[in-house]
């Protein structure tokens, strides 16, 4: 079966909204020296293009959680692979994200970077499933909500595949008729 992929978000559309995101941080974070910290794999094609539409002193580093959980869905139990190697202590801290669903693993990592004692932490997701929500996450940047369907590009994989394509796209193979619930 071949997947097929419908553009839900282009790449000019892409690459206006993170210039104007990168505008917001320029601004909102002037003389703070922010550290923002990308969350492997999926948000280092975001990450690397925001940074070049952030015109102010900043540093970047990066963690890596695996999730644990049964297919698409998160359980919320996570595994860090890779922890941060800045000190963030007293340092103003954005977590830079691709995509948050559930809010589980973000969650996690919020709760983990705040025992540091930053002096904030603050979140960027590009793409925001917001009916997917199971945890209250305070969201201070988001690129696009998107609805409820399985998407895959710009840094965000199905598998380990599509990381590399330059839009948002649904895999329509993922659209599933609705159920209703309490069922
Ligand atoms: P959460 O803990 O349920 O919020 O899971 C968030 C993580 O699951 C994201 O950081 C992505 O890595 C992955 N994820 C969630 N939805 C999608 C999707 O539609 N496409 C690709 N990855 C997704
Ligand atoms: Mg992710």
């Amino acid at each position: 079966m071949t997947d097929k992929l419908k553009v839900i978000i282009k790449e000019r559309e892409l690459k206006k909204r993170i210039k104007k995101l990168g505008e917001e941080i320029s601004r909102d974070y002037r003389d703070k020296n922010p550290v923002l910290v990308g969350i492997l794999n999926g948000s280092f094609i975001f990450l690397a293009d925001l940074i070049r539409e952030i015109k102010i002193p900043h540093r970047i580093d990066f963690v890596s959680v695996a999730s644990y959980g049964s297919g698409k869905q998160t359980s919320g139990a996570v595994l860090v692979l890779k922890d941060l190697s800045i000190n963030i202590e007293g340092k103003h801290v954005i977590i830079v994200e691709d995509i948050i669903d559930s809010g589980l693993t973000l969650n996690y990592i919020r709760n983990n970077l705040l025992t540091r004692s930053p002096k904030s932490l603050k979140i960027v997701t590009l793409l925001n499933k917001r009916s997917r929500r199971k945890i209250k996450i305070p969201l201070k940047y988001t690129g696009f909500f998107i609805p409820d369907e399985f998407v895959v590009g710009y840094g965000l994989d199905y598998d380990g595949n599509y990381r590399n394509l330059p839009y948002i796209a649904q895999l329509s193979d993922f659209i599933s008729p609705a159920i209703p619930s309490g069922g």
